[in-house]
C-alpha cells in the first residue's frame, strides 16, 4: 500500500534529506587515495550524522553492520566498508539513509577517487544524467514505469545497461515502503503517481552486462563480468508540475 505523506511528515524528510546531502557532501570530499572505506569513511559519517542529531538508517538494518554502504568499481551496492584502501582510478559508491524524528531520507552519489579514466568518467555523468531523467517524471500526470522507462532510455542510448535485480522504492516511516521503483520499464504503465508520494529513485548502471551476483559476504552486490558500475539516487515527493529533491543541501 503507498502511503500518501502529508505537509508536515514531508518537512521531516526535507530535514532528514539534509542531513543526507551535507554527509554525502563532505564524505565526497574528503574521499582519496589513502583512505579506507571503514575507519576513514564509515566512521565520518556516523560521526556527521550523529552530531546533526539524526540516526544512520541502514546500521541494523536487516544486520547490516555499518552507517554507509560503499561500492568500490564493479560493487554495484551494499559493499561493506571495512579495511580496503582506496586506489586512484576507483569509484565509489557512497549510499546513505538518516533517520530524524521518525522519517527516513536516502541517497547516493558516485564519485572517482583520484583520477578517473574518461571511460569511468561517462559512466558517472550518465548514471547522474538518467537519474534526473527519471526524476523528471516523479509529477502527477505521469505512472510509475515512466520514472524506470526514461532511466532506461538514457543509459542504453549511450550502450550502458541497467540492473534488473535491484529497485527504488517507497521512503517515510520504513526506509523501504511500496511501490518498488524499477529502473526499466514500459512507458505509459504502472500506477499513476500522485503528489506526497515519496520516492527514492536508485538507478545502477553498468558498463558491461546488466548481469549481477552477490558476494559471499552476502550483501555485496557486483557486476558478473567485473566491469565497473554506478549507482545515484535521490528521496523525492511527487509535485503537481515537478519532484521535489529532498535530499538536498
Ligand atoms: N539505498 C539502499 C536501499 O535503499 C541501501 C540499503 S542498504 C542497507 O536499498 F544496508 F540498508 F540494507
Ligand atoms: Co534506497
Amino acid at each position: 500500500m503507498v502511503k500518501l505523506k502529508s505537509p508536515e511528515e514531508i518537512e521531516k524528510m526535507r530535514r532528514a534529506g539534509r542531513i543526507v546531502a551535507l554527509t554525502l557532501g563532505e564524505l565526497a570530499a574528503s574521499i582519496k587515495p589513502g583512505k579506507t572505506t571503514g575507519d576513514d569513511l564509515d566512521a565520518l559519517a556516523e560521526a556527521l550524522i550523529t552530531q546533526a542529531g539524526g540516526w544512520p538508517s541502514f546500521k541494523g538494518y536487516k544486520g547490516y553492520p555499518k552507517a554507509i554502504c560503499l561500492s568500490i568499481n564493479d560493487a554495484v551496492v551494499h559493499g561493506i566498508p571495512g579495511p580496503r584502501v582506496l586506489q586512484s582510478g576507483d569509484i565509489a559508491g557512497i549510499d546513505l539513509g538518516v533517520k530524524l524524528d521518525g522519517y527516513h531520507a536516502d541517497a547516493a552519489v558516485t564519485v572517482a577517487v583520484g583520477h578517473a579514466s574518461k571511460d569511468a568518467e561517462k559512466l558517472l555523468r550518465v548514471t547522474q544524467e538518467s537519474l534526473m531523467c527519471g526524476i523528471e517524471n516523479a509529477r502527477e500526470g505521469r505512472r510509475l514505469f515512466d520514472i524506470g522507462h526514461a532511466i532506461q532510455a538514457h543509459a542504453e542510448k549511450n550502450r550502458f545497461s541497467v540492473v534488473r535485480e535491484l529497485v527504488g522504492h517507497g521512503i517515510g516511516r520504513q526506509l523501504h515502503e511500496d511501490p518498488q521503483v524499477p529502473n526499466y520499464g514500459t512507458a505509459g504503465a504502472g500506477m499513476p503517481l500522485a503528489q506526497g508520494m515519496a520516492l527514492a529513485i536508485e538507478p545502477m548502471i553498468n558498463q558491461g552486462t546488466q548481469k549481477v551476483k552477490s558476494l559471499p559476504d552476502r550483501w555485496t552486490v557486483v557486476t558478473a563480468d567485473g566491469k565497473m558500475s554506478a549507482h545515484f539516487e535521490h528521496t523525492v515527493v511527487v509535485g503537481k508540475d515537478k519532484a521535489e529533491l529532498l535530499t538536498v543541501a
